[in-house]
């Protein structure tokens, strides 16, 4: 078989449960033939309904080499239904090979929700638990008990098909029959719940039976009514004060009759043993209170009440169109230190995101016992006052029995070290373990090398990605704040696409970002919106535009320009509006800069001109994709005239542009605000002396530090790139990784020898944003690059730069049209470069030596290779074109 298609996903998602209207199919592909490539494909649809599949939809034979997108036209989807799809791909020999996936629907007409909202009994009956001392902070009285909610059911047979449709506002966990439901964890998860909230969706077959059933959920308060942002005082109760759940499950019989059970006031609640859960406070809990049973068919309902029905508005209620949170990873503790009796602390060597799972012995009932998470240590003890007002604290009360095991359900905190405090004997690092949680998202893209600390700093990297894409892309993850910043998402978005599988995570978030769009087109400094209101900052609010065009580049579907366009040209027009002469200083926001930069200070005027341009220009380009011909000519023109604006008051003849800082050069070189190309490299010496000026140290801020190598070696300077890359002393990426990081700090001295901790009111030790640099291992050291024209990696424009400080690199991407694979090593000969080019266009391949003649396949001439063809040679590269295959290239370089 030659070419085989692999990750089948529906909307960008593996098999997903929520479809709700006509859904595109994609794949990806893989074949070891030299030359390969889709002829064309077919797509069969089968609905699997009770009495037998049926046929929705054949595409016919589709000649085309795409491999994303591919649309659905075939009959209405059916609500609550599960289907299969089989691809078959025909490649050039006339082979054709098979795969199938499957989806399943949400509810498809608003019409069909019968459920619901649903939340506690104020009159109650069964007793809360009381809180236990005083040691619980005030924060509490904002903060509700954990609710419990049952409804039993009698079923005369097995239903054929049962999947069930629920969401909170709140967080929640469902059961049936006892049996917990789904792999989320903070189910529905963060969105602006004023416009709309996630229900998840699950097959739940296998779980019911004939006579009693049950089923139940948790509900806590989550984002909708707990802690988030900045300051405990007012930072509560966003949505609401009252979490409130919706569950709907439907049950198909053989012949095709559908029941529905769904909460309504027949349900029974009653309070948990959970005291309180609080993503910000941690998690109360008193084990002392837990009924194991309660979730069981006929369980013991004894003075539980009826739960209330506070509303049946299903306006809001979206499918679920990425991954949700899941538990990832579970690390072991690397040590356990026992500072003094009954407590110890636990190095889990690595900072993350998620909680800790902890197995206790023999504790007498009603042993308190407390964990304090923390990021990092001072003197041998957690050091919190980073964190500000949150408090990372979770406690339990045990109940007696032999061994018990607790991990809090509703809480996270960003942490390396927990404290253990009250166990009575020894902690036996086997029973304590971190919990990893983050959105479910595929790792798409690989980078090792010779350097241990480049692979650090690259596994930094992917931790911080790992541990700020819970639910919304974050800014950070442990202190008060954990909020959706735009710039940082924007800076850090490339390097996101590149690593991981992030694109329906973002375009569902951009739902948010243009939710919060104002009337007069400014989008947010932050989303979902709920504090710095004002209109977002250049760079800030700039992430409206070049998000989604981040997304399009990288995955090809250009879905999310079509929903992005009109927000992207109310902004531009914002801007203009009210900046007439083109130089963007009105409108503002909290005009942040280049935050963070180091010893430079480029002009914010400047900044903002630059993003003014650039977002116009991206904004242009969006639509000319889209087809909107006469708009983008106008954007085009608009673009014209704010380069002309930014050149007549920023740039000097000579190439200086005012300030004359590395962020300055960078913003006008990245975005081409540049007459011509004389002009071109005169700012780009300047950027050079710039750089050489400071003792090739960085001294760019958030804002632009991403551009400082992919610009350096795009002007000929990659020795200048990989210096700064390599460059151990502050400020530089290895000075964290040399003082012991584990992902990507927020300051670059967040912690020094000479100076202990930054600041405490700002220094997170997991910040993505100068992490921005990640996106060039890919792209610069490895190569896998596009073309400028290209998207979804159709056009490969492979460039692999040899860093004269590795000895070896290798790497991947998972790409939308299949895997690309790029290793090289160097000896005595010079470089070997083994490539692998996925089905599809042949691809371009750039090598720095300037005769063809010298480069050789496994000793051979590549001119006697098949699949290899020299199309340029240039003064200082020569340009290959490959055919989709793997080669092993042997080439000298200087
Ligand atoms: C966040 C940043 C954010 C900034 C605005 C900080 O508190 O953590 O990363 O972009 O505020 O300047």
């Amino acid at each position: 078989m030659s070419v085989a298609a692999y990750d089948l996903s529906v909307d960008g998602q593996r098999e997903p449960q929520g479809i709700v209207t006509s859904p595109t199919f994609s794949w990806r592909l893989r074949s070891a033939d030299r030359g390969s490539r889709q002829l064309a494909y077919r797509i069969r649809v089968d609905a699997l309904l009770p009495g037998g599949r049926v046929r929705v939809w054949e595409s016919g034979r589709v000649e085309t080499i795409e491999t994303t997108a591919a649309r659905y036209r075939g009959y209405p989807l059916s609500s609550s239904a599960a289907y299969e799809w089989t691809l078959d791909i025909e490649d050039a020999t006339g082979e054709t090979s098979t795969t199938t996936s499957r989806f399943a629907t949400g509810i498809v007409h608003p019409d069909e929700w019968s459920a619901a909202w649903i939340g506690k009994n104020p009159v109650f009956r069964k007793t809360a638990v009381p809180p236990q001392d005083t040691d619980i902070s005030f924060t509490v009285n904002k903060l509700q008990q954990v609710r419990r909610f049952v409804r039993h059911f009698q079923l005369d047979a097995v239903p054929e098909s049962a999947r069930v449709h629920a969401s909170a506002r709140g967080i929640y966990r469902l059961y049936v029959n006892g049996t917990r439901v789904g792999t989320d964890e903070l189910a529905p998860g963060w969105t602006e719940y004023r416009d709309r909230i996630t229900y998840q969706s699950w097959d739940v077959s296998g779980l019911l039976r004939v006579g009693q059933n049950s089923i139940a959920a948790l509900l806590g308060d989550g984002w909708y009514v707990g802690f988030i942002g900045t300051d405990r005082r007012h930072q509560a109760q966003h949505y609401g004060k009252e979490p409130a759940l919706l569950v709907q499950l439907m049950l198909d019989a053989e012949d095709g009759g559908r029941s529905v059970i769904a909460t309504d006031d027949s349900w029974r609640e009653a309070p948990s043993e959970i005291i309180y859960a609080d993503q910000l406070m941690g998690q109360y809990e008193d084990s002392r209170h837990e009924e194991p049973d309660w979730h069981l068919p006929g369980s013991d309902l004894e003075g539980w009440s009826n739960a209330v029905v506070v509303d049946h508005d299903h306006s809001k209620l979206t499918p679920e169109v990425d991954p949700g949170v899941r538990r990832t990873l579970t690390l072991p503790a690397v040590s356990v230190t026992e500072r003094e009796p009954r407590r110890h602390i636990v190095d889990f060597g690595q900072n993350l995101v998620g909680r800790v799972s902890l197995t206790v012995r023999g504790q007498a009932a009603g042993t308190r016992i407390q964990l304090n998470h923390a990021e990092v240590l001072d003197a041998g003890e957690l050091y919190t006052a980073n964190l500000r007002t949150a408090e990372p604290v979770d406690v339990f009360w045990t109940n007696g029995a032999a061994e018990q095991t607790f991990e809090p359900r509703f809480t996270l905190h960003g942490f390396r070290f927990a404290e253990v405090q009250g166990l009575d004997g020894d902690l036996d690092p086997a029973d304590i373990s971190a919990v990893v949680l983050h959105n479910g998202f595929d790792i798409i893209g690989e980078f090792a090398s010779s350097s241990p600390a480049l692979d650090r700093l690259f596994r930094n990297i992917e931790w911080g990605l790992r541990g700020n894409f819970v639910s919304i892309p974050t800014d950070c993850p442990q202190r008060d704040e954990r909020l959706g910043w735009l710039a940082d998402a924007q800076v850090f978005a490339p390097t996101a696409l590149a690593i991981a599988d992030v694109a329906p995570l973002l375009r569902r978030w951009m739902r948010d970002v243009r939710s919060a769009q104002s009337d007069d087109g400014a989008f947010p400094d932050i989303a979902p919106h709920l504090i710095h209101l004002r209109e977002g900052a250049p760079a800030w609010g700039d992430g409206g535009v070049t998000i989604p065009w981040n997304i399009y580049r990288a995955t090809g579907d250009d879905v999310i320009l079509r929903e992005s366009a009109e927000s992207m040209i109310a902004w531009v027009r914002h801007i203009e509006r009210h900046n007439t002469d083109l130089i963007w200083r009105n409108q503002v926001g909290n005009n942040y800069g280049d935050w963070l930069q180091v010893g430079a200070e480029t002009r914010k005027d400047l900044l903002a001109t630059a993003y003014f341009a650039y977002s116009t220009d991206l904004t242009a380009r969006s639509l000319r994709v889209l087809g909107r011909t006469e708009e983008a000519d106008e954007l085009e023109s608009l673009h014209a005239r704010i380069v002309e604006a930014y050149r007549n008051e920023f740039v000097e003849a000579d190439g200086t542009v005012a300030g004359d800082t590395q962020g300055a050069y960078l913003l006008t070189l990245a975005f081409d605000l540049h007459a011509d190309e004389a002009e071109r490299a005169r700012i780009a010496n300047r950027l050079v002396e710039a750089v050489v000026r400071a003792g090739t140290t960085l001294t760019a801020g958030f804002v632009t530090v991403g551009l400082l190598c992919p610009i350096l070696a795009e002007i000929g300077r990659e020795d200048l790139a990989f210096q700064l890359l390599h460059n151990e002393q502050y400020p530089s990426w290895l000075y964290s990784v040399k003082n012991g990081a584990t992902t990507i700090w927020e300051r670059w001295d967040g912690w020094s020898s000479e100076g202990g901790f930054q600041s405490a009111r700002m220094n997170s030790f997991n910040h993505y944003s100068l992490g921005s640099v990640g996106e060039w291992f890919l792209s610069g050291i490895l190569g896998i690059r596009q073309s400028e024209t290209s998207a979804g990696f159709r056009q490969l424009a492979l460039a692999p730069r040899f860093d004269p400080h590795l000895d070896h690199a290798t790497g991947a991407l998972e790409t939308p049209r299949g895997r690309v694979e790029s290793s090289w090593k160097r000896d005595s000969n010079g470089i070997t470069w083994q490539v692998t080019v996925p089905p599809g266009p042949a691809a371009t391949a750039q090598l720095p030596c300037t005769s063809d003649s010298t480069i050789t396949e496994g000793g051979i001439e590549i001119s006697r290779s098949t699949g290899i063809t020299v199309t340029e040679l240039g003064s200082a590269c020569t340009t290959l074109q490959l055919e989709p295959g793997t080669y092993s290239l042997q080439f000298p370089v200087d």
